[in-house]
């Protein structure tokens, strides 16, 4: 039986990822924030099929709580075999989390930073495993100002939402390199324009256009899920890594993705943010 942490498991696409892996029977590791959504979602995913559920808590905006995320699953797993960050949420305004961080770039980026790098041993130990990053097709809009990663200036949030999935691509793309020959693949995919709870979030006058865009053009959460679900367990993409996908298919990300030291310097810049030296 394997074992498949998802981040963001309490809705959206997390969720129904989760259901559709537990059609396989395996060990579903379903990672929220909120202990309700956490045991409803719980249920959902033992009827379809899990061969056994866990639960586990985090607040991805806060570093302390992803670390005692990483405690709980080092102490209570001897293996991973996908781990896939997609937890992730969209601020209209700027704030700023209690480490001190502008919110989407910390949820969307530094937490899933922050656990991948805290339990790469595991995930090598467990090899074949994979890595996955829920990313966006956001990120080719993206600008990556290293000295105003949160947007003192400037801030809207679509540009920190557009910045946060750039920063998934780069840091899978440098992951992938430094874990290559491990048996460890890491991907970055766009799942589609999936009708879930993340366009709540955008501004009240963006509403109506939202509403009718969920209707008539957005795919289902189960639709977007395919993508992961895909990337987690199809045989085709077992030795595949450093690609980013749009749904199934490896796509070129933009030039900036593709910019070896920018993601480079992502990661020590990250590392310095979350307290890891590199
Ligand atoms: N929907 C799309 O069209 C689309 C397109 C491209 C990429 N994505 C990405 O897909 C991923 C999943 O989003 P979704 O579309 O499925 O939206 P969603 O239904 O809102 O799901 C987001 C998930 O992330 C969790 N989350 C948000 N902030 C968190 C935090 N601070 N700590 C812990 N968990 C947190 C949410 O928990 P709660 O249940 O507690 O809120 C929820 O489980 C995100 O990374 C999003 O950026 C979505």
């Amino acid at each position: 039986m394997k074992t498949i942490l998802i981040t963001g498991a309490t809705s959206g696409i997390g969720l129904a990822a989760a259901q559709q892996l537990a059609a396989g029977g395996d060990r579903l590791v379903l990672v929220g924030r909120n202990p309700h959504k956490l045991a409803d979602s719980a249920e959902l995913v033992r009827a379809a099929g899990a061969g056994a559920v866990d639960t586990l808590e985090c607040d991805f905006a806060s570093q302390s709580s992803v670390r005692q995320l990483a405690k709980a699953v080092q102490a209570d797993y001897d293996r991973i075999d996908v781990l896939a960050n997609n937890a992730g949420g969209y601020q209209p305004t700027r704030n700023e989390t209690e480490d001190g961080i502008e919110t989407t770039f910390a949820v969307n980026h530094l937490g899933g930073y922050l656990l991948t790098e805290l339990l790469t041993d595991l995930l090598i130990q467990s090899a074949p495993a994979r890595i996955l990053f829920t990313s966006s097709v956001m990120h080719y809009g993206a600008t990556l100002d290293l000295a105003d990663l949160g947007f003192h200036q400037g801030y809207s949030g679509e540009k920190a939402y557009s910045r946060s999935k750039l920063a998934n691509v780069l840091y899978a793309r440098a992951l992938a390199d430094r874990l290559a020959g491990t048996g460890v693949t890491v991907n970055a995919f766009h799942p589609g324009a999936v009708s879930t709870g993340v366009w709540d979030s955008l501004p009240w006058f963006a509403q109506p256009l939202v509403g009718l865009s969920k209707r008539l053009f957005f795919i289902s959460a189960a639709e977007g899920a395919a993508a992961l679900t895909f990337l987690a367990t199809d045989p085709s993409v077992a030795e595949v890594t450093g690609t980013y996908f749009r749904k199934t298919r490896a796509r070129t990300p933009s030039r900036l993705a593709r910019d070896d030291a920018l993601g480079q310097h992502l990661c020590a810049v990250s590392a310095a943010l979350v307290g890891l030296l590199e």
